[in-house]
């Protein structure tokens, strides 16, 4: 697939090098501009670009959100991401690292707000970078989970199917309001690197 990354720090680059490695063509783009990812371009070879954030969006069949939150409102073409799949990684924290009172909604509502025309799902947002880096694995008993959440059926199959292949197990927990909601940083599944069975057990008694 053509994978667009918009945001390529500690989470949008881990997801570039684990898709790419899985043989899937990588758009990158930062604040920056093209020429200041040289060296991860480099770094993860022909099946990876580095492009505006506009073309990471336009030219991908599932694009990344990897951005600081506050820094959401600095995408501000609502038709940029119009019918392409796009996976919420962000976590609702302030300036100070606080977690945000977002009231009733969940973060990735507010994303799909804000870009009306994607079809949001939200995943890759529950583990620390360094976990996602180093803890995937081809042995499906030891996979840890990355749950996704979203209203849009066929597009988390998508997405199930890119977790797969970064060596995860995918856990759809529900709607972009119920499933993230437990993905909502101090909620069940935040930062909580679980088996299948672990998650299984622990939404059962929660
Ligand atoms: N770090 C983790 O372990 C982790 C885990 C799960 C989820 N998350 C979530 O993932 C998001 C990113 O976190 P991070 O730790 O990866 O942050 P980070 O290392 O600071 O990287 C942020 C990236 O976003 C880019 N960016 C900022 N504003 C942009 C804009 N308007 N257009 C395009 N790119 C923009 C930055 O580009 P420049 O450098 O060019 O400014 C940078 O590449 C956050 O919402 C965080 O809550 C993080």
């Amino acid at each position: 697939m053509q994978i667009g990354i918009i945001g390529a720090g500690r989470i949008g680059a881990t997801i570039a090098r684990l898709l790419a490695r899985a043989g899937h063509h990588v758009n990158l783009s930062n604040s920056r501009g093209p020429d200041s990812l040289v060296c991860l371009v480099q770094e993860l070879g022909s099946s990876a670009r580095a492009v505006p954030v506009s073309i990471a969006a336009e030219c991908s069949d599932v694009t990344f959100l990897a951005v600081p939150w506050t820094n959401l409102q600095t995408l501000s073409d609502r038709f940029l991401f119009a019918d392409v799949i796009l996976v919420d990684t962000t976590n609702p924290y302030s300036h100070e690292f606080e977690v945000l009172d977002l009231g009733e909604c969940t973060s990735s509502e507010i994303v799909a707000r804000h870009f009306p025309s994607a079809r949001v799902v939200k995943a890759f947002n529950t583990l620390y970078w360094e976990t996602l880096a180093t803890r995937g694995t081809r042995h499906l008993a030891h996979r840890l989970i990355v749950p996704l959440a979203g209203n849009d059926v066929v597009a988390k199959a998508t997405v199930s199917e890119l977790i797969s292949d970064c060596g995860f197990a995918p856990l759809d927990i529900g709607t972009l309001r119920e499933g993230g909601t437990l993905q909502q940083p101090g909620k069940l599944l935040f930062n909580r690197p679980l088996t299948v069975s672990e998650a299984k057990k622990l939404l059962e008694s929660a």
